[in-house]
């Protein structure tokens, strides 16, 4: 069995700026670390599925790497809207790349896992896919045969029902889904950007969103208004088998 733990949506600041929603997202990543590091001091890798930073605050990447150092398991890194990839480059140069993108492939176990660059070539909050990312993504579902495979994304490829964080998804998405139909063996989707916990099935494999270790959106089905809600910060533990996958949802009582 091999385990992760899975985190997203940091919005780390520089410590002289204005902390996002009034609220300390290190402080928050800090006590998600210290339960990691007493409870899960086994896992395999640590994977944050972008927005690692609040947007303008580049600075935010060296703090990042302290704390990421600090817990000794090895990690992998996506970018999200709020990213910028040449800042969270130049402090993390060996976060994998393709073609320009964020986005690399690994075995981990029997697992094949998959890292994707869905951010926006023009700075957009929404995600796209072009053309060298799709194909990139087809090598590797093909090179993953019939191993277990975890994808993770930043922007989910289909809506969870808040109207406000499904227009910022991942926008033509059908040739993913395309991609991922033709699969057979065990497939997980693992997407960031919501700050909510959701799961359900797409393209014929089950998907999974996360909450935030700082703050979360609110569950509203009827506005198209992004408001912050008041649920706790949290994060997942993921674990792989040959045949399974089970995603554990953990959240933190933190003030
Ligand atoms: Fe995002």
């Amino acid at each position: 069995m091999n385990k992760l733990i899975w985190l997203t949506d940091l919005h780390l600041v520089e410590p002289d700026r204005e902390w996002p929603a009034g609220v300390d997202p290190l402080r928050r990543l800090r006590a998600c670390f210290e339960e990691i590091e007493a409870q899960h001091a086994d896992a395999d890798r640590i994977v944050i599925s972008g927005d690692l930073i609040q947007i303008r605050s580049p600075g935010a990447y060296r703090i990042l790497r302290d704390e990421l150092e600090a817990t000794r398991t090895p990690y992998r890194l996506l970018a999200g809207n709020h990213d910028d990839r040449e800042a969270l480059l130049s402090v993390f140069p060996e976060a994998g790349q393709h073609d320009g993108f964020i986005q690399y492939a690994e075995a981990v176990g029997d697992a094949r896992i998959l890292y994707v660059d869905t951010v926006a070539q023009d700075g957009k909050h929404h995600g796209e896919l072009c053309p060298a990312r799709i194909r990139w993504i087809a090598e590797q579902i093909e090179l993953a045969g019939d191993k277990p495979l975890l994808v993770f994304l930043h922007h989910p490829p289909f809506d969870i029902g808040v109207p406000a964080l499904d227009r910022l998804r991942l926008l033509d998405a059908d040739v993913l889904a395309a991609l991922l139909q033709k699969r057979r063996g065990p497939t997980h989707l693992f997407c960031g950007h919501v700050h909510r916990n959701a799961s359900g099935l797409w393209a014929g494999h089950p998907f999974a969103t996360l909450k935030s270790p700082h703050v979360q959106f609110d569950l509203d089905m009827k506005r198209n208004k992004l408001e912050r809600s008041g649920e706790p910060p949290g994060y997942g533990v993921v674990l792989i088998r040959r045949h399974g996958i089970v995603l554990n949802y953990r959240d933190l009582p933190v003030s």
